[in-house]
């Protein structure tokens, strides 16, 4: 598990559990008192810079469907939507997003 800290907001990454190319993004927020001023971009390419420094292929992380500010931050880094699912321990819509995926081709399959 690595983790990111300071006063302005954090987070962590672990690897998925048997395919440790895949890094599984959770735990981030920014302090209440700090919202609305940026840290959540800025938190976030501390976020990306890690992802690269480790060398991770691939990286996943939930949000709440209705956390406009967080899928603001996603979309602005580059983030994709993959899929929902009704959260029977939120009762709410979460989202799937992820990072580093391309659209696989015929000619990927084809060598999978
Ligand atoms: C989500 C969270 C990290 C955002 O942090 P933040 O420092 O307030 O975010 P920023 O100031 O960087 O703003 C992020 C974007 O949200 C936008 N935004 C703010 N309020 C918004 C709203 N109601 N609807 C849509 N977008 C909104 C901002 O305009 C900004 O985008 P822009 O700079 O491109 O215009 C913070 O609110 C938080 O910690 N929330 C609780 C924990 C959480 O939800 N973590 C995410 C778990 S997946």
């Amino acid at each position: 598990m690595t983790r990111f800290a300071t006063r302005f907001g954090a987070f962590e990454i672990d690897s998925l559990p048997g395919q440790c190319q895949v890094a599984v993004c959770h735990s981030f927020v920014v302090p209440e008192d700090h919202r609305g001023n940026g840290h959540g971009h800025h938190l976030k390419a501390e976020q990306e810079a890690l992802l690269d420094h480790h060398h991770y292929d691939f990286a996943v992380c939930t949000v709440a469907a209705g956390n406009e500010r967080q899928k603001r931050i996603l979309e602005k880094s580059g983030w994709r939507h993959l899929a929902n699912f009704r959260n029977r321990r939120s009762c709410e819509t979460t989202e799937l997003w992820c990072r580093g995926a391309t659209p696989s081709t015929t000619e990927d399959s084809h060598h999978e």
